[in-house]
């Protein structure tokens, strides 16, 4: 018995796996986080299989679940939204169950902010003007940002932030980042990226309008140069004298070998 950790993808019912979508086929057991996971992926699920939205339980009551799923020797697939290396609450569940000798494995998903420079049509690294991506948040009622981990801090570096469940306060965004990148800064809030209802919002530091926060809250702020840019330097990987392993250039070429 085994629980598959698996995640779906941003909201659009094909944005999931292969290899997800066949876990999720062969578990009679299936642990979905309703808030996020689109329910159309639970068409994947075999007949009679044993379906339960998480969102309302505690940690004890879906541990409670995987142990009678366990007990009974049935996999168990095990849903989150975008992937499951952030903000997925995946590790309190695997310590749960490494403490209890079950066993796990753990599938990606796209995540949510690759979903949303998808939506905008934009690459968050640009040559020369941002080549680190932050993905962020402000602190929640849930969770308290460590020490060091602020706004300000990674605004400093000049980086494309991606900041996550956040858009309930864009006006504090807005002024808190406004000092480091310039008024002119671009910034755009994709909400329910890739979902049939996808929108998004394009603007400054200086245009925002706070606003736009007080409905939906699955949304994203990217803020950052690289969002709105047309004068970047084009990567050296691809220019016509750029001698590299797969496309050799010159009588000397860096590496002969291949060529
Ligand atoms: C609990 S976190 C889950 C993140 C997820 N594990 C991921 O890989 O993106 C939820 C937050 O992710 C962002 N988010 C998730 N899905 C989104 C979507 N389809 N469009 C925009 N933002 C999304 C929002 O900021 C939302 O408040």
């Amino acid at each position: 018995m085994t629980v598959h950790f698996i995640g779906v993808g941003p909201g659009a019912a094909d944005l999931i796996t292969l290899r997800g979508r066949d876990l999720i086929a062969a578990c009679p057991v299936c642990l979905y986080a309703g808030s996020l996971v689109p329910e159309a992926l639970l068409q994947h699920c075999p007949p009679g299989a044993r379906i339960v939205n998480t969102a309302p339980l505690s940690l004890d009551e879906i541990m409670a679940e995987i142990s009678l799923a366990h007990d009974a020797g049935q996999d168990v697939a095990r849903l989150h939204s975008g992937d499951l290396s952030i903000w997925s609450a995946m590790g309190e569940q695997l310590r749960r169950l490494r403490a209890l000798g079950i066993p796990y494995d753990v599938t990606p998903g796209v995540p949510s902010f690759a979903a949303a420079a998808a939506a905008l049509g934009a690459e968050l690294t640009l040559p020369g003007l941002a080549q680190s991506v932050v993905l962020t948040r402000t602190s929640g009622r849930a969770s308290a940002m460590p020490e060091g981990e602020t706004l300000e801090a990674f605004a400093k570096t000049g980086a494309t932030l991606a900041i996550h469940l956040s858009v309930h306060v864009l006006a504090e965004v807005q002024a808190r980042l406004t000092p480091h990148y310039g008024p002119d800064c671009p910034v755009a809030v994709v909400f329910r990226a890739s979902w049939p209802d996808q929108r998004v919002e394009r603007a400054t530091l200086a245009t925002l309008n706070p606003a736009m926060g007080e409905g939906e809250r699955t949304a994203l702020i990217l803020v950052g140069p690289a969002l709105a840019a047309e004068g970047f330097d084009e990567s050296r990987l691809y220019a016509g004298d750029y001698d590299r392993r797969y496309r050799p250039v010159g009588t000397t070429p860096r590496f002969p070998e291949s060529a």
